[in-house]
């Protein structure tokens, strides 16, 4: 949410209130790919940054392929127009997502491949000690692992706000907090620490072989 809106949202509840719980029934029979995909255009026809970001993670979150993004830029073209939607892949190409950047170097073949999950390899469980985090790289994707007794908990590295690849040095015993704005993390939950912001995108994972396994 802009900082606009949640100002407005504040000094006008019940007229707010009405507007955003009609943006929600708006898209109740429409499934969350397709919403967040409506999202992502909306907001590159109005040229907001913030929210671009925030929606095309939320997008990629929901399932949708870089690709797929992409094809709805260029299928809304005749309402954004060549300018816009330019605009909307340098922003795109900023964020350093993984998905975009299989686009960019493999093209459309290994990125309609690229959304299929799969189980990672991600580090030894014996390197992680009872309650401590670590940052690894693993094929192609950061993430943090965190450990507490024999459940152990992967998160991505990009942050759920704008997308911000968060280093290690935000690292702060269980604490994660993004440079970018602040936003932090408790890694034993993944959920942010400040009201109204979104939980760290957790990866399904387990322990094998003494290995932690991690799947995207
Ligand atoms: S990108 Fe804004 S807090 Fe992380």
């Amino acid at each position: 949410m802009s900082d606009a809106l949640a100002f407005l949202v504040k000094a006008r509840p019940e007229a707010m209130g009405h507007y955003l719980a009609f943006l929600k029934d708006c898209g109740s029979h429409l499934d969350p790919k397709t919403r967040c995909l409506i999202s992502v255009i909306t907001k590159v026809h109005a040229q907001t940054e913030r929210g671009l970001r925030q929606y095309t993670k939320r997008a990629l979150r929901e399932g949708c392929s870089a690709a797929e993004v992409l094809d709805a830029l260029l299928m809304a073209f005749p309402a954004l127009g060549l300018s816009r939607i330019l605009w909307a892949v340098d922003v795109l190409l900023a964020m350093d997502l993984p998905d975009f950047q299989r686009l960019a170097s493999a093209g459309p073949a290994a990125a309609a491949a690229a959304p299929e999950p799969r189980w990672h390899d991600v580090m030894a469980a014996a390197d992680l000690a009872n309650g401590a985090t670590a940052r690894v790289d693993c094929d192609g994707r950061s993430v943090f692992v965190h450990r507490s007794g024999r459940s152990v908990r992967v998160y991505d590295s990009l942050c759920p706000h704008q997308a911000t690849n968060i280093p290690h040095l935000a690292l702060q015993g269980a604490t994660l907090t993004c440079p970018k704005h602040g936003w932090a993390f408790d890694l034993a939950t993944g959920q942010g620490l400040q009201p109204d912001t979104q939980p760290l995108n957790r990866w399904p994972s387990r322990l094998s072989g003494g290995r932690v396994l991690a799947r995207w």
